[in-house]
């Protein structure tokens, strides 16, 4: 019989911080830095189960069309996010790694300085690949492997006869991981909204409606037995 799997990659939208705060008559910023407890304990939790890799949606190309009020309440809660990593980095087992365009110059400098900071610093953490999607959108991730290809053809390092699907995936974000076997989202929105649309091809998906800031150890242990029990066939006809 083939052997049950514990999921390699696991990759989290994040939603519902909005309507958590209003259901409990807070401002959605509120709903926001409870989201960030949630992440913090399903991170914990990942490393401890021995996921290799937890990718998760914090922040969408799309989500600076929301009020700058929102927009700066999450930016600040990712900028207390690294502080308290780089200074726990030492006792720490995850490598961080963002991904999404953190060289846009709707970053702030010292953000994108903290990000490589600590990217720097967990490099060869021996535990869980925490991937941040923050700025993240897939076409744009696309758009930017795509320029990155032709500028690497004019600079004679490739040349086009080389292109194939191993090579463009090396050039998303995404790098030589591998491509996420379950994609959770919560909130009950039914929808990937832009999120690794090349990785998420062959993944499994799990829907759930609780709101992100209930999200608990649990419900996250639900998922992956569920993901236990699909049968996965990528084409083929067993
Ligand atoms: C997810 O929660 C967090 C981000 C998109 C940054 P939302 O803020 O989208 O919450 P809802 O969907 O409005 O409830
Ligand atoms: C997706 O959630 C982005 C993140 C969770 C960061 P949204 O709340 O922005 O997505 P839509 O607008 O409901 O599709
Ligand atoms: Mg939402």
């Amino acid at each position: 019989m083939e052997e049950i799997k514990t999921p390699i990659h696991v990759a989290i939208i994040m939603d519902g911080n909005g309507r958590w705060a209003k259901e409990n008559n807070l401002p959605r910023n509120a709903g926001h830095r409870k989201g960030t407890k949630t992440l913090e304990t399903i991170i914990k939790h990942a490393n401890q189960i021995g996921i290799q890799y937890l990718t998760v949606y914090a922040f969408s190309t799309e989500n600076w069309n929301r009020p700058q009020n929102e927009v700066d309440g999450l930016i600040k809660l990712f900028r207390k996010y690294l502080d308290e990593h780089i200074k726990k980095a030492p006792r720490e087992e995850i490598r961080f790694n963002a991904i999404g365009d953190i060289f846009s110059p709707n970053i702030p400098k010292e953000l994108r300085e903290k990000i490589l900071h600590l990217q720097e610093i967990t490099k060869d953490k021996k535990g869980l690949c925490f991937n941040m999607a923050f700025n993240y959108g897939g076409r744009d991730e696309i758009i930017r492997a795509c320029k990155n290809i032709a500028s690497d053809i004019k600079l004679k390092h490739i040349d086009c006869e080389m292109i194939n699907e191993d090579l463009f995936s090396q050039y998303l974000d995404t790098g030589h991981q591998p491509d996420p076997d379950l994609m959770i989202r919560t909130s009950g929105e039914i929808r990937t909204s832009n999120f690794l649309p090349w990785q998420l091809t062959y993944s499994e998906f799990y829907f759930t409606t609780c709101l992100w800031p209930e999200f608990t150890i649990e419900e996250f242990n639900l998922a992956i037995d569920e993901y236990k029990r699909r049968k996965r066939r990528f084409g083929k006809s067993e």
